[in-house]
């Protein structure tokens, strides 16, 4: 029986299709419902255009982040995913809420894990002086963006490079190794997966 996959997005959806798409026949998951907390997201009429079912759980809503993850929670719960992807998924999770779906909940994160966890990760490595930048998919823990890293993709940080470029470069990287490792999670979610990809 293929694997349920829930994916949580907030803005435009890219690596949602890239996972989305590699999701094929042959592909031991599927996606069964993509969710965003903007209800602006471009990735929404993405998602519908694949034919997934796609709505808003729209977090200004709601006086708390408690009652918004209660409504995220209500949703999965009738999705019933083995598998939840944040993808490019811009609210912080409680970890009441993590907890709820431990060892579930798979992230990716525009920076090589450990370094950079947050925001503003291509300026901070760029400021670090990095001669390398990447992403990571990592599993979710409460520790914001400190699970266990199941995959890293890197690329070199050319001179005269600024953030807008490496975000550029990354993207694809990205779209490479979040199906690459999902497919792997999703055949055996206990392995230890280490994926490295190599980018221009
Ligand atoms: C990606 O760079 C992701 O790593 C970061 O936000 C971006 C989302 O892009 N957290 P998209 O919505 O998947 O196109």
């Amino acid at each position: 029986m293929k694997k349920r996959v829930a994916i949580l997005i907030s803005g435009g959806g890219s690596n949602m299709v890239a996972l989305a798409r590699s999701m094929g026949a042959d592909h031991p998951a599927k996606p069964v419902l993509v969710l965003s907390n903007n209800p602006d997201a471009a990735g929404l009429q993405k998602a519908a255009d694949l034919g997934i079912p796609a709505s808003t759980i729209d977090h200004r809503q709601f006086s708390t982040r408690t009652a918004f993850e209660d409504q995220l929670h209500t949703a999965l719960l009738l999705a019933k995913p083995d598998i939840i992807c944040l993808a490019g998924f811009m609210r912080i999770l409680t970890p009441e809420f993590i907890g709820k779906w431990q060892g579930k909940i798979l992230n990716i994160h525009p920076s090589i894990l450990p370094l950079f966890p947050g925001l503003h990760t291509h300026q901070r490595a760029l400021d670090a002086g990095m001669a390398v930048h990447g992403c990571s998919v990592h599993l979710v823990t409460p520790e914001l963006d400190g699970g266990p890293i199941l995959g890293q993709a890197v690329i070199p940080v050319n001179t005269g490079d600024n953030p807008a470029d490496l975000a550029a470069r990354l993207l694809p990287m990205e779209h490479r190794l979040y199906p690459k490792v999902l497919r792997e999670f999703a055949l055996n979610s206990k392995a230890k997966t280490s994926l490295l990809i190599q980018g221009k």
